[in-house]
């Protein structure tokens, strides 16, 4: 553990040089904002109004106390504040802003159809240990694609691992929807067609971050499955057609569900690509079922369709794409912002075919990994 061997205050900042060389700036407003006393115990939320500050806020007097905390001595509000530097030390913006950006995400192409053992997990595994669990998670925040094997085949029966990360999100499909073959469709995973690679509902403001197909019975001809990962295409893209990647990142296109069930018109823009603040990929769009009548500038028509039809080619090709068949007890788990996923056509006369689906904030993913990592 690094400690403290000097502080200055300089610009509004209070510099402060560490035993194994590194520096940190604070900066005041910063500091004071981060008192450890800021904070309700019980709700963890902040208390302290940084607005109570004035335009001026200084440091009177700073000092490494007998207990080896940090103490300030503010200007204004007759308060000292008290910290640890170990939690200076880990929560230090100037250490952390010099670091290069690691990606979480593991970009795959069709050769993880070489290896799909390395995405299965075994239900009992999720079921009765927290290893389990978290290699299922991991699973899904860092592949973004896992099969769970061996689950039961009863109907409904998914919840309980599920609920083992967190409660499902609702939609009007209801939870879980029915993928199965039924007159008169609403959407067209109700039906025998070709599914080609798509994600679920893209014209929500907030797709379902994750999505788990259960497979309960698949004895129909035909009906196999197949992921992309549209991240390591949107990569390519990146590197190799710049135009296109930017193209893709800047235009926002226009989704629709117009499902006779409903009485809603639910619609929403959004770029192919969307980026993080660190450039890091955040989410895809794109389904060629539900893509809307574009309304782009039209200077930009031509161009944006042939981006569009580059990455959607790029989606479909045997180098992205792994293929595979769902057997009763599988449960096929990806992330529904980065994979695509579709299914091949299938003989409703010759077996029948039944998928029951559910959908997963990835706050859920995400923040129980978090949880039980830390
Ligand atoms: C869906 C879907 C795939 C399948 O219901 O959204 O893509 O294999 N189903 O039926
Ligand atoms: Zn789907």
């Amino acid at each position: 553990m690094s400690s403290i061997v000097k502080i200055e205050k300089k610009n509004n900042n209070l510099n402060i040089k560490w035993s194994d060389g590194e520096e940190s700036s604070f900066n005041y407003y910063w500091l004071r904002d981060n008192c450890p006393t800021a904070h309700d115990k019980d709700s963890n939320h902040r208390m302290f109004n940084i607005l109570e500050v004035s335009g001026n806020l200084n440091i009177k007097n700073f000092k490494v106390n007998e207990e080896g905390k940090l103490a300030i001595e503010w200007s204004e509000g007759d308060h000292t504040s008290y910290y640890d530097p170990k939690w200076l030390r880990e929560n230090c913006y100037t250490i952390k802003n010099k670091k290069k950006y690691l990606s979480p995400y593991k970009l795959w192409d069709s050769s993880l159809q070489n290896n799909l053992k390395s995405i299965e997990i075994d239900y009992n595994e999720i079921l009765n240990s927290e290893e389990g669990l978290v290699k299922w998670l991991e699973l899904l925040h860092y592949i973004g694609i896992a099969i769970v094997k061996n689950a039961p085949v009863e109907k409904n029966s998914a919840f309980k691992i599920l609920n083992r990360i967190s409660h499902t999100r609702e939609t009007f499909f209801k939870t879980p929807f029915e993928v199965i073959n039924i007159p008169k469709p609403n959407n067209s995973a109700y039906t025998a067609h070709t599914l080609r690679n798509h994600m679920d509902l893209p014209w929500f403001e907030n797709p379902p971050g994750y999505q788990f197909l259960h497979c309960l019975i698949n004895s129909a001809k035909g009906g196999d499955s197949a992921a992309v990962d549209a991240f390591a295409v949107a990569d390519y893209l990146r590197k190799n057609e710049k135009d296109v990647f930017d193209l893709l990142v800047d235009t926002p296109l226009k989704f629709r569900d117009k499902d006779y069930t409903q009485k809603a018109i639910r619609s929403f823009y959004a770029p192919a690509i969307s980026l993080t603040k660190d450039g890091d990929y955040n989410d895809i769009r794109y389904s060629i079922a539900t893509l809307d009548t574009l309304d782009c500038h039209p200077d930009k028509m031509d161009a944006v369709y042939k981006a569009h039809h580059r990455f959607g080619n790029l989606l479909h090709d045997d180098k992205y794409q792994i293929n595979f068949r769902l057997e009763p007890g599988n449960i096929f788990s990806f992330n529904n912002r980065r994979l695509l996923h579709g299914r091949t056509e299938f003989d409703p006369n010759s077996g029948e075919r039944h998928l029951q689906g559910y959908y997963m904030d990835r706050d859920e993913i995400v923040g129980r990994l978090n949880y039980l990592k830390k």
